[in-house]
C-alpha cells in the first residue's frame, strides 16, 4: 500500500484490501459480535448510518493506520536505542522510564514523516511561501520535531528532554485516533525488549540498514539484532 513510485501496486493492494473489508462487513451484518467493526455497522447518528462506502474506507484506515505506525515505532526507536547504548543501558536499568522515553524516541524518528494532504482554503504566505487557495500542502510534522527552536539540539536522542510537544500524532481535528493505544504499544514492547535482553546489540553495521521506499512512513526493511 505504502509502495512508493509502484502506483499500479498501490492500486492492486488498495483494491485487495477494500474487498477483503467489504467481505467482512457483510460477514459481521449477519453474525454480529462485539467488534469495533460491528459497532460502526451499528452507529447512528439520529436517522444517520455511515454509508458502505464510509464503512469500507474506515475501517481500512482504522486497519492500516494502526499497522505500518507502530511496527516502526518500534523499529525505528529500537534503533536509535541501539546507536545510543548510553540510553538503552539507563532504559534497561530504569525500566520505568521507558513511558517518558517513548515520547522522546517518537519525537526522534517518526513512523510517519508526512501528514495527509491538506488543501488550502483561501490564499496564505507562509514562511516566505505564497500559497495560491485550492493549492494542495504536504506537511512534514517531522521536521517540526526537529526544530531546534522547540528541541534544543535536536538531533541528539535525550531521554531527559520534555519531547511531550511534538507532533508525531498529528495536530487539531484528524489528530490520530489511536495515539494512546500506539504509546501504550510502544511502551510495552520497549519494556519488554530491553529488560528481556539486556545485552541487545545490531548484528550489522548501521550504514548497511535499508530504509524501505514508501511515502507517508518511515522504517526499516529489516533490524538484525543479537541478543
Ligand atoms: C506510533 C504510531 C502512530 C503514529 C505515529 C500515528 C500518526 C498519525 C498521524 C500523524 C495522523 C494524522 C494525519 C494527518 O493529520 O494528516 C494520524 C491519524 C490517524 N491515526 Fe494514527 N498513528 C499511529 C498509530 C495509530 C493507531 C494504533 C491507530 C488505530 C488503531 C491509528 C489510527 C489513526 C486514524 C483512524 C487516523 C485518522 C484520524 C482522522 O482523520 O480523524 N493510528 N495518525
Amino acid at each position: 500500500l505504502f509502495a512508493a513510485g509502484q502506483p499500479a501496486r498501490i492500486d492492486a493492494a488498495s483494491h485487495a484490501v477494500a474487498g477483503y473489508m467489504a467481505d467482512l462487513i457483510t460477514a459481521k451484518r449477519r453474525a454480529p459480535d462485539d467488534s469495533l467493526l460491528s459497532d460502526l455497522i451499528r452507529a447512528r447518528d439520529g436517522e444517520d448510518r455511515l454509508s458502505e462506502d464510509e464503512l469500507v474506507s474506515l475501517a481500512v484506515l482504522i486497519l492500516v493506520a494502526g499497522h505500518e505506525t507502530t511496527t516502526n515505532l518500534i523499529g525505528n526507536g529500537l534503533l536509535a536505542l541501539l546507536r545510543t547504548p548510553d540510553s538503552l543501558h539507563r532504559l534497561r536499568d530504569e525500566p520505568d522510564l521507558v513511558d517518558a522515553a517513548v515520547d522522546e524516541l517518537l519525537r526522534f524518528d517518526s513512523p510517519v514523516s508526512m501528514a495527509t494532504f491538506r488543501f488550502a482554503t483561501e490564499a496564505i504566505s507562509l514562511g516566505g511561501t505564497e500559497i495560491p487557495a485550492g493549492s494542495p500542502v504536504l506537511i512534514a510534522p517531522g521536521a517540526a520535531n526537529r526544530d531546534p527552536a522547540r528541541f534544543p539540539d535536536p538531533d541528539r536522542l535525550d531521554l531527559e528532554r520534555d519531547a511531550k510537544g511534538h507532533l508525531v500524532f498529528g495536530h487539531g481535528i484528524h489528530r490520530c485516533l489511536g495515539a494512546p493505544l500506539a504509546r501504550a504499544e510502544g511502551e510495552i514492547a520497549f519494556r519488554r525488549i530491553v529488560t528481556r535482553f539486556p545485552r541487545l546489540r545490531l548484528a550489522v553495521p548501521s550504514a548497511e540498514l535499508q530504509w524501505r521506499h514508501t511515502r507517508l512512513m518511515r522504517g526499516l526493511e529489516a533490524l538484525p539484532v543479537l541478543p
